[in-house]
């Protein structure tokens, strides 16, 4: 799982966060990045990109809900779940693939037991630290969206790539 990929950088992360990038989730035409990278600088949090999506396809993301908001595009985050079922999703927000995260989740996933399908999630660490109290502000990008993780998307994305 991601969890388990971001553990494998341990060794490489030298500063107290690191930005960490899905390379199926595309995010064009705005440096949503550096959107993130001045969040985490002003408000000294880790950060996730966010959207919001149909409540029909809540089970393909992580899903947050909001404890509060700061402005009308940064919100500080209650809780997060992977995948949840339509039922039980605590909202129709989602994380996308694009982080901010502080050097301690590496002891999270460390300990992480497997969650959803057998894999380590890295949602399950970051909820994990959301718990103790650390602060993560979910970030609703400006820039286009492309998911190239599924095969529509990816054609799609392709095209939308090929007229930029
Ligand atoms: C991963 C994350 C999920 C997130 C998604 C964004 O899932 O585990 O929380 O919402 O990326 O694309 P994956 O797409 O790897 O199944």
């Amino acid at each position: 799982g991601t969890g388990n990929a971001v553990l494998k950088t341990k060794k490489l992360i030298k500063n107290d966060y690191f930005l960490m990038l899905l390379p199926d989730d595309l995010i064009v035409k705005k440096n949503c990045s550096k959107a993130m990278i001045n969040i985490n600088k002003k408000f000294k949090s880790s950060v996730m990109a966010s959207m919001k999506v149909k409540r029909k396809n809540v089970s393909r993301w992580g899903i947050y809900n909001i404890k509060k908001r700061i402005d009308k595009s940064n919100f500080i985050i209650k809780s997060v779940v992977e995948k949840p079922s339509i039922k039980t999703a605590p909202s129709n927000k989602a994380v996308i693939g694009r982080y901010i995260l502080p050097k301690s989740i590496f002891s999270k996933l460390k300990k992480q037991k497997s969650g959803k399908d057998g894999e380590i999630h890295i949602t399950d660490a970051i909820q994990s630290l959301i718990k103790d109290k650390n602060k993560f502000i979910a970030h609703n990008f400006s820039g286009k969206y492309l998911d190239c993780g599924s095969m529509q998307g990816y054609i799609k994305s392709t095209l939308e790539i090929s007229k930029l």
